[in-house]
């Protein structure tokens, strides 16, 4: 038996049926075709070498897209708790992002306002009600007010009012938590109603984080995105892990501003197949992925569900924050082992074959080579996605 079929024998466990879905996801899932019925036009679309390559392009996506408006940094579900607390550089700025005991949700840069010092060093989740400075001590409220200063006899006029933690506007979308890089006035129209509603009938937000990871890759973040907006691959690429589950079978594709969903049927799809039994898991039929504006991942399995945040570090590294969410931890040894396997398997394609993947197409690109990519009618998401990253990059 190989891995994904064990995967298959999951113990029984909650799962999410097609009526469980917000009405527009459900309507959407009953317009893919049968497998036999899909059909794509062919199509040549191309992109210069350039958006991959050129530190200006870099820039330029940089002040217009990732500057200008609010990205994804972590996801509610490591927050669950009020009193949490989880640093995040992801982006190359100290970040820290907290649930206080208001439930609220909200975001600082990681510096203290004595010195500069990262309060939180590492990047793991803690359940804490105070921050507390390492360097001299300075306590701060997870809502950032400053509330405890070591020796403050020893400052002058010192108005702890004024030295709270700098905020920055944060906000939760479908279980994605967004802040706005700059501190600037955030512009939230890119983020889809739509798909945080989708979001939320996957139960993202209120997910188990079962396993997370951070990938350092040498390739441009839309190298490493490309390959969740496009089926071409996926029977070539991972011919040897999961290509036999997918056909190259075009999928019922919504943009909702500049937010892509796709929703395919798995091989030998037939739509009667939805209707067989109302309580079945709609992830073994159908697969969601969603490419969140600008650089947020979300692909379904049977089982779990990926998110991928894809972090732009330089024009041709990315950092990935890989995450692995159950609808609850593993309460079966059964479940454990399950929940083990998929995570190695997942890791395994998304890191051994799209992350290579993505790799080994900057190392030509960098060399000049192509000139142009060259996408095909199975690979049209891609471009209807940049289009909608051009119009904002003018
Ligand atoms: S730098 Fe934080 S207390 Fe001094
Ligand atoms: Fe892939």
């Amino acid at each position: 038996m190989n891995q994904v079929s064990e995967i298959a024998t999951a113990p029984k466990r909650r799962i999410t049926s097609l009526k469980a879905l917000n009405p527009n996801l459900q309507a959407a899932i009953r317009r893919i075709p049968a497998e036999r019925d899909a059909y794509t036009d062919p199509a040549a679309e191309t992109r210069p070498n350039a958006i991959f390559t050129s530190q200006a392009h870099f820039d330029l996506e940089q002040e217009k897209i990732f500057k200008r408006f609010p990205v994804p940094v972590t996801l509610s579900a490591l927050l669950a708790e009020p009193g949490t607390v989880i640093a995040n550089d992801g982006y190359g700025i100290p970040l820290l992002v907290t649930r206080a005991r208001d439930g609220v949700v909200r975001a600082f840069v990681n510096a203290c306002q004595h010195k500069g010092s990262k309060i939180v060093e590492d990047c793991e989740v803690h359940k804490q009600g105070r921050l507390t400075c390492p360097y001299h001590a300075w306590t701060y409220g997870l809502d950032g007010k400053l509330v405890g200063v070591a020796r403050a006899d020893m400052f002058k006029d010192l108005d702890k009012s004024e030295r709270g933690l700098k905020e920055l506007p944060a906000r939760e979308w479908g279980g994605v938590i967004y802040v706005q890089l700059d501190g600037g006035e955030p512009d939230w129209s890119n983020l889809s109603d739509q798909v945080a509603e989708d979001f939320e009938s996957l139960g993202i937000p209120t997910a188990h984080v079962y396993g997370r990871k951070t990938f350092e890759l040498k390739a441009n973040w839309k190298l490493v995105l490309e390959p969740f907006l496009e089926g071409y691959h996926v029977q070539r690429l991972h011919a040897a892990s999961i290509g036999d589950l997918f056909v190259d079978a075009p999928n019922i594709v919504d943009m909702f501003g500049p937010n892509v969903r796709q929703l395919s049927g798995r091989i030998g799809y037939e739509p009667s197949m939805l209707d067989e039994d109302a309580d079945a898991n709609i992830h073994k039929l159908i697969t969601h992925a969603y490419t969140g504006f600008p650089n947020c991942v979300v692909i379904t399995s049977q089982y779990y569900i990926s998110v991928m945040l894809l972090k732009p570090k330089g024009v041709d590294q990315t950092t990935v924050e890989y995450f692995m969410l159950t609808p609850g931890p593993a309460e079966t040894p059964k479940a454990k082992e399950v929940f083990e396997r998929s995570y190695e398997l997942i890791v395994k394609v998304f890191g051994g074959e799209d992350f290579r993947a993505a790799e080994i197409s900057q190392a030509g690109l960098s060399a000049g080579v192509p000139e142009t990519t060259l996408y095909c009618g199975l690979e049209e998401n891609i471009i209807r996605y940049y289009e909608h990253l051009e119009a904002l990059m003018k």
